[in-house]
């Protein structure tokens, strides 16, 4: 008996001395905390904190040695499980949670994380179209919006923002992105990190920077395909939106599917230990992408699941999301000495901190609450900023005839299977958005217009295949049209990861229908709507009016019928340039000018040993930063503060806009610049900086940008800074193609 109550006694002892431990401590330093909480935990509790599980829908392949949904419960009960994936509203991480913090040995809570991309609930435009508003304060509003929904739904971190840039329309996941351009792109991650982030209060949640690095180099646009890109592109092209983004302060990065210089990303010591931690600082947490750890097998890199494991923490990559090759063989490769302690502890160390810096440890269920999810999500004001947003993100590609904005029509006849369509508006990226919630084309119409006369006619189903028993119809209901709005495009499922394409054209079909709507001799208004820029050729020869829709989200109807009746004034302006032909992939306006540069246009003899298509030219159908809007615009009188600056110094840069016509309207000014003579070469443009400038009818705006000698650096391929002395140009225009110049010296 005196046996029995001594032992209890000591139970409970323990317990108290648990309750006291320094790590539960709310007054001690985070990293008190994390020294105490490591020497408590076993080797295998260490490595189940580098161990991310799905425990909802598959965003990625089902792996080989999956638990089952028991398994991972089972799993999270041994201490094996540091955060999940994919579980999502406070119902179930709440009850997730409960288990890491009642039923584990130390209570370590999880981190629940979601591919919140544009959009929780309320799902707003595709970051692609968001990034062609050029809007940074709009991004980081719609990036805090979708913290704040998620947060609310027991979300603590987000696999967003994207960032690789990309020149591949082929590439379904472009759309994820910002564009062809890494300072726009830096700056798009930054303000999205931002917005994310906030104060990485219960309102926001953790953002990943990813995938590093240079995902969007993927050979031919063919996903998971190989990425081999020099040294130097890597530093000046791919790097530098990963490196404003590690600025901004993300909290974690994820590692990227392909390789760079033969060595595959999750294993690549270069790219996470010498370049993301070494030389920029990085002191968060680096998670695989899906399975990332376990494929450096199929890429040949890693014999077995356990080198994969060892390549990948030795490399400072931390978190295993999905592989399991963590799981199964890092306790051994550790106890075994192969692994050091010091260098888990590190890893785990990261994983910690995160759960340290949202306060999990001193109140564990602060994401969820159930009451806050349901007036959160969905909320009128979020779904007002959505509406907004789709309404800026819409590019007018042609308006040649001045048929919008629309003068009140009375009689409209809408074509296509998109304006109908709700499953349409979303991507495959839309979160938790739904179908049922999303606005259409057809019904921002009816909304916009009420008293109007709205015929709707499918002709084209969702694949693009032309119903030529349509044809009938659609002549009687023109008959008294004041116009037709045709919609053409991609479906919204097209979108998104594993959705490349070979062929980023119109269908038939959809040309067939829009041929016929022409043929009725009413105007027609094309709307087309994708994520990725389509080949517009054929259609901008045929049609004067083609807006660019993109794929606007929850009120993607609202958005179009806003700038189609003028309510808006689009001002969107492209982030990747429009392709003339699928065989002019990639084009992209900052390209090198190579050994025998071609100008189209130019012909005979003198023009033949170049670098240049014999059938088609190019330039592409529209250039990087192109956009028309219901104002138009005339550029003057560009002056440059000084002729010549030394390294330390600064010029302004400032040109006269006039808005020359009846309508107040938004202006993005594009500052660019060329280094004429460099060694390494240099692209023959590069954007430098840009102003969203708003200027009345009629007025006239002076705009002025700084621009300090220390912009007209690069690197070289080992990431070190160049700043050559030489002849500049500097550009300014209303795109990237229509500027007007000057020049400037660095001495
Ligand atoms: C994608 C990532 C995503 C992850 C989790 C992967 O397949 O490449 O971007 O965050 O799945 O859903």
């Amino acid at each position: 008996m005196k046996k029995l109550t001594l032992s209890l006694s000591f139970a409970l002892l323990a317990i108290a001395s648990f309750a006291q431990s320094p790590y539960k401590n709310a007054s001690l330093s985070d990293e008190a905390r994390i020294a105490d909480l490591l020497s408590r935990m076993t080797v295998e509790e260490k490595v189940g904190q580098l161990n991310q599980v799905n425990g909802g829908v598959l965003t990625g392949p089902s792996v080989a040695n999956d638990p089952g949904a028991q398994g991972k419960i089972q799993l999270l009960k041994d201490g094996m499980v540091g955060s999940f994936l994919n579980v999502v509203g406070t119902e179930q991480t709440l009850a997730t949670q409960k288990i890491a913090v009642e039923q584990t040995r130390l209570g370590i809570p999880l981190l629940f994380a979601f591919d919140v991309i544009h959009g929780y609930k309320t799902v707003f435009p595709i970051p692609l179209a968001e990034a062609a508003s050029w809007d940074l304060a709009a991004a980081e509003k719609s990036a805090s919006i979708a913290a704040k929904e998620a947060s609310s739904a027991g979300l603590h971190w987000t696999f967003a923002p994207m960032m690789d840039m990309s020149r591949e329309p082929r590439w379904g996941r472009v759309m994820e992105g910002s564009g062809e351009d890494p300072y726009l792109q830096g700056k798009f991650a930054a303000a999205r990190v931002k917005g994310f982030q906030g104060n990485f209060d219960e309102n926001h949640v953790l953002a990943t920077i990813k995938h590093f690095a240079a995902y969007g180099a993927v050979e031919a646009g063919r996903e998971y395909n190989t990425v081999d890109v020099s040294r130097y592109a890597l530093w000046n092209y791919y790097l530098p939106s990963y490196k404003a983004a590690v600025d901004a302060g993300a909290a974690t990065v994820m590692n990227s599917f392909n390789f760079v210089d033969g060595v595959p990303a999750s294993g690549n010591d270069y790219l996470v230990n010498k370049v993301l931690r070494d030389k920029w600082g990085f002191d968060g947490m680096v998670v695989s992408d899906w399975a990332s750890f376990g494929e450096m097998m199929n890429h040949g890199y890693s014999k077995d699941a356990e080198q994969a494991a060892i390549q990948a923490i030795m490399a400072g990559s931390d978190m295993d999301m999905e592989a399991g090759v963590t799981r199964t063989t890092l306790v051994k490769s550790v106890k075994d000495g192969v692994v050091p302690m010091a260098v888990l502890d590190e890893a785990v160390s990261r994983v910690l901190a995160l759960k340290f810096k949202l306060g999990l440890f001193d109140n564990p269920y602060k994401y969820h609450d159930a009451a806050r999810e349901k007036a959160t999500l969905m909320a009128d004001a979020h779904l007002a900023e959505a509406r907004k947003a789709a309404g800026n993100t819409m590019t007018l590609l042609k308006n040649s005839d001045g048929v919008l904005p629309l003068n009140s029509p009375k009689n409209i006849l809408v074509l296509g299977h998109l304006a109908e369509s709700q499953d349409d508006v979303l991507d495959f990226w839309k979160g938790q958005g739904e179908h049922k919630y999303t606005v259409t084309i057809l019904e921002g119409i009816k909304a916009k217009y009420p008293k109007a006369n709205v015929t709707f006619i499918r002709s084209v189903s969702r694949e693009g295949d032309f119903d030529a028993s349509s044809v009938k119809e659609m002549k009687k209901a023109a008959k008294k049209a004041d116009v037709i709005i045709a919609t053409i495009g991609l479906f919204g499922d097209l979108a998104g990861e594993a959705r490349s394409l070979s062929d980023v054209s119109p269908s038939d079909g959809q040309m067939e229908m829009l041929a016929n709507a022409k043929a009725t001799g009413k105007p027609v208004v094309v709307l087309v709507q994708a994520g990725r820029p389509m080949i517009m050729t054929d259609v901008v020869k045929d049609f004067n009016t083609v807006l660019y829709t993109w794929i606007g989200g929850t009120q993607h109807g609202h958005g179009v019928v806003d700038v189609l009746s003028g309510d808006v004034n689009p001002s969107a302006k492209t982030v990747m340039s429009f392709p003339v032909a699928m065989g002019q992939i990639p084009v992209y306006y900052n390209h090198y000018n190579g050994s025998r540069p071609h100008v189209d246009g130019n012909e005979g003899p003198e023009h033949f040993w170049v670098s240049r298509y014999r059938d088609i030219p190019n330039e592409p159908l529209y250039p990087f930063g192109y956009g028309l809007s219901y104002s138009s615009y005339e550029y003057s009188g560009l002056k440059i503060s000084k002729s010549s600056i030394n390294q330390n110094e600064s010029v302004t840069v400032s040109v006269n806009i006039k808005n020359t016509s009846g309508v107040d309207g938004t202006e993005i000014v594009q500052l660019y610049i060329r280094d004429l003579v460099s060694q390494p070469v240099r692209p023959v443009k590069e954007l430098k900086d840009f102003a969203r400038v708003e200027i009345a009818a009629g007025k006239s705006k002076t705009v002025t940008f700084e621009l300090p000698a220390t912009k007209l650096s690069f690197f070289d391929q080992d990431g070190n800074v160049l700043l050559q002395k030489g002849a500049f140009k500097v550009f300014v225009g209303t795109n990237s193609r229509d500027v007007l110049a000057g020049d400037l010296e660095l001495r």
